[in-house]
């Protein structure tokens, strides 16, 4: 079986209500984002920050997988899939995805406010003087501005192997994830669903300017094309 890797934005989550970050004119919820997305934020106001997490998880359980997600989901049976969101939701996993990598942390775990190794489940609220297992106050375990992104050598590992790249949903300005698609093999083809994209068509990029519950579905057809044509050659 081909590689398949999927690199996700908030966008493939927007059809499930979820916000995007970059469309709301820098307010994320109503919130400046480096306000509730930075350590600098989470010490000045650590009950705010996280109260605006505690919102974000209870909204989980409102919203459900959307079309894209499921696609995604469903291309495990032609594909070994990859999935590498920037995304904290856990709507590709609920789609039935299998390998998520959370680039930017999950809404549904907390950490110790000292060791970025300490995780723990967390179905929950977490509330100033909730405590980790070395006695720090407890925090979500999301990835903040300014803030190291340890999953990035396994996503680059990965998108190096990748024989197709399925971009989606994402202004691509944030980095280090944004580079990702730099590390795949000159010859994989790259299809990048965005209703705004950032970036045009050139190359082995492919551009469908689709909200993902209709972009996404067009790649699966392009793929099956293509795949049924090489076999037919082969
Ligand atoms: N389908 C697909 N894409 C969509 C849809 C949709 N229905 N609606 C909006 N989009 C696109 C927008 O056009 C935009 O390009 O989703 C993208 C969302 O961009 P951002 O809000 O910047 O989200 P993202 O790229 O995931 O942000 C990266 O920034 O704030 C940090 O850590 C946070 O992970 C986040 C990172």
């Amino acid at each position: 079986m081909k590689n398949l890797v999927v690199l996700s934005g908030a966008g493939v989550s927007a059809e499930s209500g979820i916000a995007t970050f970059r469309d709301a004119g820098g307010l994320w919820e109503g919130h400046d984002v480096m306000e509730v997305a930075s350590p600098e934020g989470y010490a000045t106001h650590p009950a705010l920050v996280l109260d605006f997490y505690n919102k974000r998880r209870a909204q989980l359980l409102e919203v459900k997988p959307n079309e894209a997600h499921f696609c995604i989901a469903g291309l495990e049976r032609s594909y070994r899939v990859q999935v590498i969101t920037q995304n904290v939701d856990d709507l590709h996993e609920r789609a039935g995805s299998t390998n998520v990598i959370h680039l930017h942390g999950e809404l549904k775990k907390a950490r110790s406010s000292k060791n970025e190794n300490e995780i723990q489940e967390c179905p929950g609220d977490i509330n100033l003087g909730d405590l980790s297992k070395d006695g720090s106050q407890l925090r979500p375990h999301i990835v903040w501005f300014g803030e190291e992104v340890p999953a990035m050598d396994q996503a680059i590992q990965i998108v190096s192997k990748a024989d197709v790249l399925l971009i989606v949903g994402t202004s691509m300005q944030v980095y280090p994830a944004a580079g990702l698609k730099d590390f795949a093999p000159s010859t994989t083809p790259i299809y990048f669903v965005d209703p705004a994209p950032s970036m045009e068509s050139y190359g082995n990029l492919t551009v469908i300017k689709e909200k993902a519950g209709k972009g996404i579905p067009m790649v699966v057809d392009l793929l099956s094309f293509e795949n049924k044509n090489n076999s037919s050659i082969l």
